[in-house]
């Protein structure tokens, strides 16, 4: 177990590489099971969800082998349908995109549920099983497993209407589909940078998906898939969350190596709180010397303000002047972080999914235990920006997203180490 200190009151100056897309890789790794030879992922970010899903192809058939740190190749030729167990499942909630690739390449799938509630709610998967159902499969879920069968061996193409904007069941649906029999629409989908990603992932292996990052996709299906070479884009969220560390921490940042387009819902909110920033070619200069100011954010699907971004900027908005609103219309109790920000003297108050924030002059360093991933980078910005030291504990959950996130923050001057803390130690506990 590794906790980390962090010794805040510092502006940050200097430069930030960001890595590749996290949730594009977690949904381009099984979909590379559906390949019939080598295909090579250039841009992998290092962080353990990778590592998982590239462990769960491993067991289950697939030759992968890095052919530098962000260079895999991934070889599905002989992969086997088997079982995904709990136990790999459980530890990375993509691992349901295990199913859409394993049904649509072999007609059959069987994977455990992922486990836990991330965000303080139930995070339902009906969509995905409904489009599932739509092409064609017989789906059961008993004993924690999901069980999908395509009725005479191969699903076949269809249309399906979501009920609701879902990331996962859309990217599930055009995996399966895009080996399926015929043609397939998929309707009121979702529109993020990483959906068009998994999109042109699979168009280059040979898959013929239309639409991707509108509200209609077609797919038409393809017997086969075939390899080749991918580049990730990069990653929207963490670009986003060492914006955020800038506006609560003040200083001027170099973020290179983005998309700045897929930036734009996050740049717009920046400015409005005094962030001074300039695009220039792939890097956006972020820097702040004056006030923070106040601003009300809604979190809803792209390409409105992303909900994996509203923990980071809460951070931000503790220090701003003035009253500001976040809310979440994505996931409805997602502020449990709330209550580690009120440690440090934040004032917020949460009414279901409204958080309302007064600003304050200044965070002091707490006990800070991560609660899920985003919550963990924003307890870092809030660490990085308040007065004195702070000890966030549960780190695992911001490793499973954050590449070299110790190296990343040092190189523009934030202090912070990450400790082993000794088996004897007990964690500190705030979650009461
Ligand atoms: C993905 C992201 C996650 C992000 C979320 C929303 C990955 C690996 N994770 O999660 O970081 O916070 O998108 O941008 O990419 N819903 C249903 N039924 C379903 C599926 C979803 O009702 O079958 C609901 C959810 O409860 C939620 C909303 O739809 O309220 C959006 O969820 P979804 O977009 O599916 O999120 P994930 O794909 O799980």
């Amino acid at each position: 177990m590794t906790k980390y200190i962090v010794e805040g009151g510092r502006p940050l100056f200097g430069e930030v590489h960001i890595s590749g897309a996290k949730n594009a890789a977690v949904a381009i790794i099984p979909a590379a099971l559906m390949v019939s030879g080598p295909c090579r992922i250039e841009n992998i970010p290092q962080i353990s969800d990778v590592k998982l899903l590239l462990g769960i192809l491993q067991d289950l058939g697939a030759n992968v082998r890095y052919v530098n740190p962000h260079t895999v190749e991934i070889d599905s030729t002989k992969l086997r349908n088997g079982r995904v167990p709990y136990e790999s499942a459980r530890r990375c909630r993509a691992s349901y995109y295990m199913l859409g690739a394993l049904l649509g390449r072999f007609g059959l799938a069987d994977v455990a549920l992922p486990g836990g509630c991330d965000f303080g709610g139930t995070r339902p998967i009906d969509q995905h099983l409904k489009g599932f159902r739509a092409l064609g499969a017989q789906v059961d879920t008993q004993g924690g497993f999901v069980m999908a069968e395509a009725v005479g061996g191969r699903l076949k193409g269809t249309s399906i209407f979501l009920d609701k904007v879902s990331v996962g069941a859309t990217i599930n649906i055009m995996l399966a589909a895009s080996m399926a029999e015929g043609l397939t629409v998929i309707e009121n989908v979702a529109k993020e940078p990483h959906i068009v990603d998994v999109a042109n992932f699979l168009n280059s292996m040979g898959a013929n998906i239309m639409g991707a990052g509108t509200d209609v996709i077609k797919v038409r299906g393809v017997p086969q898939l075939r390899g080749g070479t991918y580049s990730i884009i990069p990653d929207q969220i963490e670009a986003g969350t060492y914006m955020a560390a800038v506006a609560a921490c003040g200083g001027e940042v170099k973020i290179c190596n983005i998309i700045p387009k897929h930036m734009d819902c996050i740049s717009a909110k920046m400015c409005e709180m005094g962030v001074d920033i300039q695009e220039v070619d792939d890097s956006l200069l972020v820097s702040r010397i004056g006030p923070l100011i106040r601003t009300n954010i809604k979190a809803l699907p792209y390409p409105g303000f992303p909900t994996d971004m509203q923990p980071q900027m809460a951070a931000a908005l503790c220090l701003a002047q003035g009253t500001s609103i976040i809310t979440d219309s994505v996931w409805s109790s997602r502020f449990r972080y709330t209550d580690e920000f009120k440690r440090m003297g934040a004032q917020i108050q949460v009414d279901g999914n409204l958080a309302i924030i007064e600003g304050v002059d200044r965070l002091t360093g707490a006990q800070l235990e991560a609660c899920d991933l985003r919550a963990g980078a924003a307890m870092l910005i809030a660490a990085l920006a308040a007065r004195g030291i702070s000890e966030i504990t549960n780190v695992q959950y911001i490793e499973r997203g954050y590449e070299d996130v110790i190296g990343k923050i040092r190189a523009i001057g934030g202090r912070i180490r990450a400790v082993e803390i000794p088996e004897e130690e007990p964690v500190i506990s705030s979650a009461g």
